[in-house]
């Protein structure tokens, strides 16, 4: 059933969990995680479970609920969503964030996601075979991605990926939520879980090397409670819980919003998370750490096992594979798995934006793909040529730090204290298969929005003034960060200017829908 004439729907819950989970689960779970957790040890794991009860879960239900009730005003983005929580002519432009912040991210996270997929190939076929030493695979990964010194970073076997890469992204999104989006998750999610179960098991019988299996495992199991007073790990691990649950973006609403006004919510909000958690914590703990520890030791593997996208799934361990026996095949898996976990993230990064275009300017789906297909691809030329010059730091900093901590904070106040926590957790519950415990109520009243406003202070006092101010940057590359400021910017006018046209122009908003709501 389509409600207000939109198409878009979920076939089957089954598929609607996959699709949601394939979501959350990204690269985040298998390269940014291990590096996060590794460098506190045990103790991370403290402040990550307790961000992810007090913050995650209950935001992971909020979203859902926004997404869900601006769905059924025939809203697909935040704009519409908060401008039917929030009769506020301020609200709609607050939520150009959440139309925003995925895109931004979206546009360097494909790059990423294609190196895998590079690098499935060269592992499947050999290709760095012999370069056996971590600088070794470094100078591989240089090579590949073409940062040879030059004005541009650009090799032709990284863009061909890319090229690929892009174009698979664009075929699913054009194939729509139904037919695309929960099509593919359902394939890749089984896949990738399979995937990664052989991985860990693999990683958990290998034979002790410089350092045993159980060492590695110790070093996200066991709890040096002195590290807890470390304020950094704090922020960290809240930072990495709304990074692999994908909150704080617009990304779990836009899915939302396609569900039937009496779908489940609460239980399907809980199996994400809990699908979310498993890969990451389980699979991705177990087999990148341990797999370190072996075979470079206690002591090396904490060099190795570090924040850096690039370093850890990219360097150390194609060292390892190459040690291990059955190493090509289990290389490849990985490589795979990687691919797999970016493609359904990526393909939910530019969804809002292509429901915003439907449903609030009118435009039919296929210009709605073209024009983002060609927006993002000219927009991912410089990411890629000039990639040497952090312009990817640059975007992350602020679309995947400062904004979304200012979005995260915007949304959870919106509802629970403009909407309010009485009706949010009424409307939470329509059609719902699990009661949430009331505890949550005070929980999402309280608790979650001092979180995010915490994450929010404490990453405005540190280092945004120099960030804003680009200290310590190399004056060469400075031209390179406002570019990628001007993107952000540009991007930010435009959805303004969006805004503010379809609000005076779509009929919607002068029909009786309004009155629905009004008490
Ligand atoms: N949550 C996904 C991940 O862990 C995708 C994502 C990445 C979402 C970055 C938001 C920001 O990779």
């Amino acid at each position: 059933m389509s409600q207000n004439g939109r198409q878009d729907r979920w076939a089957t819950r089954f598929g609607l969990i996959m699709a949601m989970a394939g979501n959350a689960v990204g690269l985040g779970n298998f390269l940014r995680f291990p590096g996060k957790a590794a460098p506190y040890g045990g103790a991370f794991m403290v402040p990550y479970f307790l961000a992810l009860l007090l913050m995650g879960i209950p935001l992971m239900w909020i979203e859902w609920t926004i997404g869900r009730h601006g769905g059924g005003y025939g809203h697909g983005s935040t704009p519409g969503m908060f401008h039917r929580l929030w009769k506020h002519p301020v609200s709609k432009y607050l939520g150009i964030f959440g139309v925003l912040l995925p895109a931004i991210i979206g546009i360097y996270y494909i790059y990423i996601e294609s190196w895998s997929l590079g690098y499935a190939w060269q592992t499947a076929i050999g290709a760095y075979w012999g370069q056996t030493s971590h600088d070794e695979m470094g100078r591989v990964f240089e090579s590949y991605l073409g940062l040879g010194g030059g004005r541009y970073s650009f090799s032709a076997m990284a863009y061909l990926f890319f090229v690929i890469t892009f174009a698979v992204n664009i075929l699913v999104f054009a194939r729509g939520i139904e037919k695309g989006i929960e099509v593919v998750a359902k394939y890749a999610m089984p896949t990738l879980l399979v995937l990664g179960v052989i991985l860990a098991v693999r990683v958990i019988t290998l034979p002790p090397g410089e350092g045993s299996v159980s060492d590695g495992l110790a070093r996200i199991w066991v709890i040096d409670w002195g590290m807890l007073s470390n304020a950094n790990m704090w922020i960290d691990a809240a930072g990495q819980v709304f990074f692999t649950l994908s909150l704080g973006f617009g990304m779990i609403h836009t899915y939302a919003s396609v569900l039937r006004k009496d779908e489940d919510i609460t239980l399907n909000g809980l199996a994400t998370c809990a699908t979310n958690e498993f890969v990451e914590v389980i699979l991705g703990g177990t087999i990148v750490i341990p797999a370190a520890v072996v075979f470079f030791g206690v002591q090396q593997s904490k060099h190795l096992i570090t924040g850096s996208f690039a370093d850890m799934g990219f360097q150390t361990l194609p060292v390892i594979f190459q040690q291990m026996f059955g190493g090509r095949l289990f290389g490849t898996m990985w490589f795979v798995l990687l691919f797999l976990a970016g493609l359904t993230s990526s393909v939910a990064m530019f969804t809002p934006l292509l429901l915003f275009l439907k449903d609030e300017l009118n435009l039919d789906h296929k210009k709605a793909v073209v024009v983002i297909g060609a927006i993002v691809f000219v927009l991912m030329q410089p990411v890629i040529l000039f990639f040497h010059r952090d312009i990817v730091d640059e975007l992350d900093y602020w679309a995947g730090t400062i904004f979304l901590a200012v979005f995260a904070t915007i949304e959870v106040v919106v509802f629970s204290w403009v909407f309010g926590m009485d009706k949010g957790w009424q409307e939470m519950h329509l059609g719902a298969d699990l009661r949430i415990p009331r505890i949550f109520f005070y929980i999402m009243r309280f608790v979650t929005p001092v979180f995010a406003i915490g994450l929010l202070v404490w990453w405005t006092a540190h280092g945004f003034l120099d960030a804003l101010l680009m200290k310590g940057v190399d004056p060469a590359n400075k031209p390179y960060l406002w570019l990628a400021r001007a993107i952000i910017a540009g991007g930010f006018i435009l959805l303004a200017w969006g805004v503010s046209h379809a609000w005076r122009t779509h009929p919607k908003f002068f029909e009786s829908a309004d009155e629905e709501e009004a008490p």
